[in-house]
């Protein structure tokens, strides 16, 4: 089992790809401590994982708020006793319209949950991992940064700002033997691509990306990013950091 003994923290684990991560991390010997802000979601990611046998737990979380996340990590070490891999894959499209239309509160929320989470999972999981020798950071960026897109801006410009802390952080925590990298997912068949599709005009767009996806013509699977991030949280990973692991089907979107 490639996560045998490891913990390992998934935000936004309620639903996509989280839930997804949840469950190939857990498969492959993790114990998971699954957090989100949809507590019905979490709560079915881990009797999902306890119906298979393995260990997780739910922790109610929202990664936007210093005090959640702190007790994230404080919850974790009390049950398992450690941090290994923390992945910071929660994100949000909500409130998104063109740049001028946005208003500012719903520009705030969507930085705080996409970029400036992982500032407070270093600053609460960094110190727990650096106690056990080492661990993993893994950030969910968006190859959407490769394609403009108008009523993106918030969006794009955040996981922009994944991209580059990823970079930084791989080289402030090497000296801890702590890898920090991030996975880029094309366009992903989860909620956030239904949220996308209420709006006609998106789901048109949709179908014309799609249609441009040279692997099949077809959205990636929630797994296919779950599978990239398990390269990243393992050992076989063990020299590779600052990366970021694009999964587009060859399409470049
Ligand atoms: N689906 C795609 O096409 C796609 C493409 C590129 C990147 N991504 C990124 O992948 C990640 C996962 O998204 P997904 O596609 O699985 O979407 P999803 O909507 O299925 O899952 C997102 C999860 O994050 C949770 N969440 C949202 N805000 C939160 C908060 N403040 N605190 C805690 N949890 C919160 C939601 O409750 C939900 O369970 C996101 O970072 C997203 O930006 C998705």
């Amino acid at each position: 089992m490639r996560l045998a003994n490891k913990v390992a923290v998934i935000t936004g684990a309620g639903s996509g790809i989280g839930r997804a991560s949840a469950y190939v991390f857990a498969r492959e010997g993790a114990r998971v401590a699954v957090a989100d802000m949809n507590d019905a979601g979490g709560k079915e990611t881990v009797d999902a994982i306890r119906a298979d046998g393995g260990e997780a737990i739910f922790i109610h979380t929202d990664v936007s708020k210093a005090p959640e996340v702190k007790n994230l990590v404080k919850a974790t070490m009390e049950k398992f006793g450690k941090v290994d891999i923390f992945f910071n894959n929660a994100g949000t499209v909500e409130g998104l319209s063109l740049c001028e239309a946005m208003e500012e509160a719903a520009w705030d929320y969507l930085y705080a949950v996409d970029v400036k989470s992982i500032f407070f999972s270093v600053k609460y999981a960094a110190p727990e991992m650096r106690k056990t020798g080492g661990g993993v950071i893994i950030n969910t960026a968006s190859n959407s940064v490769n394609n403009p897109t108008p009523g993106m801006s918030c969006y794009i410009s955040s996981k922009g700002a994944v991209i580059a802390l990823t970079r930084v952080l791989a080289v402030e925590l090497a000296p801890d033997n702590i890898r920090v990298n991030c996975v880029s997912p094309s366009l992903t068949d989860t909620a956030m691509v239904k949220y996308v599709k209420q709006d006609p005009a998106m789901a048109e767009w949709l179908k014309t990306m799609v249609s441009r996806i040279p692997l099949g013509q077809r959205l990636v699977k929630p797994e296919e990013i779950a599978l990239a991030a398990l390269y990243l949280a393992s050992d076989e990973a063990s020299m590779t950091s600052g990366i970021n692991l694009i999964v587009d089907g060859a399409s470049g979107l």
